[in-house]
C-alpha cells in the first residue's frame, strides 16, 4: 500500500502541467494554488473601503479581478454550487462584482472553499473575499437589468439547471488495471480538488469502479475536468470520471471498501455477518447451489437464502428444518420472495446481502454428476473426499477436532486415500464440522469436500 501510494504522489506532480493545458479552453477552472487571496496586501490596501477583515461573514460575497469580458452567468455560477444565489451587481469597469447569497451559511462556505481553491477565470485568478454590506441593494440602471436577467434566466430554469447542475458525486472507471488501485491511493488523488466526504469501492461488470462524493459541485466538476483521461501510473489504471445521479452516498463501514469521513466512528464491518452468510451458504449447499444469502437487518437470526431453485430449495427445507445450529434448532420456511434482491449501486446494505452465484461451494453445476446421488440428510458421519496423499489420518482427526468436535471414528476408504468417513459427537456436530470444514484448503490444490454419508463406521 505504502509503495502505491508514492507513486501516485509522484505522478501526481508530473502530470499537473498537463492539467493546465487540458483544461485551457474552458471558461473557468479551479486552481488548487492554495494561495489566500485575503493575503495580499497590496491588494487589500487598494479595496480597504470594502474590507472589514476576512473573517467577518455576510452573505454578500465581494469578488475582485474579474476579466473585463467577464458574463453574469460566470459570475452567477461562482455562487451557484454554494446556494441559491439571490442577487448580483457588476462593477466591469471595476473588473469586480457582488453576488448576495441565500444564506450566510452559504457564503461561508463559498468563501471557505474559494480560499483554498482560488477560482481561475480564463487563466485569471479572481479574489473572493465577503463583502462589509449585509445586503445589496440594486436599482435599474441598464448595467443591472442585466443582471437581474441573468438571475431571472438562472432561476426560471431553475428545474433545468438543477438537472445539469453538476453533481457532487463521481463515478469513477479504472481502466487497463494493471496495478491494483486502493481506497486510500483514490482519495489522495481526489483529494487535490476538494474534501472527499465519502468514497465506495467495488467491481462491476469486471470493472474496477469507485463512487466519491464531494460536499460541492465545484470541487466534483474541477475532479472530472483535471482527472478525466489520466493514468494513475505509468501507461496503465486510466480514469474515466463521469457525474453519478446519485446525490449521496451510504456508507455504513469505515474499511478498505468503503469510508466516510465525516463519520470515524462507523464500524470497520466486522467479519461476523460474513461468517454466518457463509455458514448458512455452506450448510445449503449440500442440497443445492446457494444463489444469494441476505440477513434481514430487523431481525439479524433470520436470513433469506436463495437457491438455484425451487426443488433445491425444498430439499434444503426438508433437510435442514429443525437440525440445530450452534444451540439453537434452524426454522425453514418457503419466503414469498422469488429472489434475493442485491443493494442498489451506492447503497450499501452493511454487508448483510452476499451473492454467491460464482461461488466454489456449488455442487451441482453438471445436471446428473455423481454428486446428485451423494444427497443425505444431516447424519453424525461424514464422507470427506479430494484428501490429497501427504495427509493422514491424525492430520484430520486434529482438524476435526479443533474446532471441538469430539471425533469418535475413522476411515479411511480401502481403494485409496483420498476418501474417508469420519464419525463426530453428534449431528450438530457433524454440521457444524461441515460448514467448518468443506472446502477446507489441505494443500497441494486440494480442498476438502465433506457431505453428510448415509452410512457409519
Ligand atoms: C500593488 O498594487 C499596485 C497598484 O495597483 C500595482 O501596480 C502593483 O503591481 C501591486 N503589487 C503587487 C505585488 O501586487
Ligand atoms: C461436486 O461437488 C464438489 C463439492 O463437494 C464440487 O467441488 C464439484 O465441482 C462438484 N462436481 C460437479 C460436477 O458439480
Amino acid at each position: 500500500r505504502r509503495r502505491g501510494q508514492t507513486e501516485v504522489l509522484l505522478l501526481f506532480q508530473r502530470g499537473s502541467d498537463e492539467l493546465f493545458s487540458s483544461v485551457s479552453n474552458s471558461p473557468y477552472i479551479m486552481s488548487t494554488t492554495g494561495q489566500n487571496p485575503l493575503s495580499n496586501g497590496n491588494d487589500s490596501k487598494k479595496f480597504k473601503g470594502d474590507i472589514r477583515g476576512p473573517s467577518v461573514p455576510s452573505r454578500v460575497i465581494h469578488i475582485r479581478k474579474l476579466p473585463s469580458d467577464i458574463t453574469e452567468a460566470e459570475v452567477i455560477s461562482l455562487g451557484v454550487p454554494f446556494g441559491d444565489v439571490t442577487n448580483l451587481l457588476m462593477l466591469k469597469a471595476k473588473n469586480q462584482a457582488f453576488l448576495e447569497m441565500n444564506s450566510e451559511e452559504a457564503a461561508q462556505n463559498l468563501v471557505g472553499y474559494y480560499s483554498t481553491m482560488v477560482p481561475i477565470i480564463r487563466h485569471h485568478p479572481v479574489y473572493v473575499q465577503f463583502s462589509n454590506h449585509k445586503e445589496l441593494k440594486t436599482d435599474n440602471s441598464p448595467n443591472q437589468e442585466r443582471a437581474q436577467a441573468a438571475l431571472r434566466a438562472l432561476s426560471s430554469s431553475h428545474v433545468d439547471t438543477a438537472a445539469v447542475a453538476p453533481s457532487t458525486v463521481l463515478r469513477v472507471v479504472v481502466e487497463n488495471l494493471i496495478y491494483p488501485v486502493t481506497l486510500d491511493a483514490l482519495c489522495q488523488i481526489f483529494s487535490k480538488f476538494g474534501t472527499v466526504l465519502r468514497i465506495i469501492i467495488f467491481t462491476k461488470n469486471n470493472q474496477f469502479q469507485a463512487l466519491l462524493q464531494y460536499p460541492d459541485g465545484a470541487s466534483a466538476q474541477a475532479a472530472k475536468l483535471s482527472l478525466d483521461g489520466q493514468n494513475i501510473y505509468n501507461g496503465c489504471c486510466t480514469l474515466r470520471i463521469s457525474f453519478s445521479k446519485l446525490t449521496s452516498l451510504n456508507v455504513k463501514y469505515n474499511n478498505e471498501k468503503s469510508r466516510d469521513f465525516t463519520r470515524p466512528d462507523l464500524p470497520t464491518g466486522d467479519s461476523q455477518p460474513t461468517m454466518e452468510h457463509t455458514a448458512m451458504a455452506t450448510a445449503f449447499s449440500v442440497y443445492g447451489d446457494v444463489m444469494r444469502v441476505k440477513i434481514l437487518f430487523n431481525k439479524k437470526e433470520n436470513a433469506l437464502v436463495q437457491m438455484s431453485d425451487s426443488t433445491q430449495a425444498q430439499l434444503a427445507m426438508s433437510h435442514l428444518n429443525g437440525q440445530r445450529l450452534h444451540g439453537k434448532p434452524l426454522r425453514i420456511t418457503l419466503s414469498k420472495h422469488t429472489s434475493v434482491q442485491l443493494p442498489r449501486e451506492g447503497h450499501e446494505d452493511q454487508g448483510l446481502t452476499k451473492d454467491y452465484s460464482n461461488s466454489p461451494l456449488h455442487r451441482f453445476k453438471k445436471p446428473g454428476s455423481k454428486n446428485y446421488s451423494n444427497i443425505f440428510p444431516p447424519s453424525a458421519t461424514l464422507h470427506l473426499s479430494n484428501i490429497p496423499p501427504s495427509v493422514v489420518e491424525d492430520d484430520l482427526k486434529m482438524l476435526f477436532a479443533s474446532s471441538g468436535a469430539v471425533v469418535k471414528a475413522f476411515k479411511f476408504f480401502q481403494k485409496d486415500h483420498k476418501m474417508a468417513l469420519i464419525q463426530v459427537g453428534s449431528v450438530e456436530e457433524a454440521i457444524e464440522s461441515l460448514i467448518e470444514f468443506h472446502n477446507h484448503d489441505l494443500g497441494e490444490n486440494h480442498h476438502l469436500r465433506v457431505s453428510f454419508s448415509k452410512s457409519s463406521i
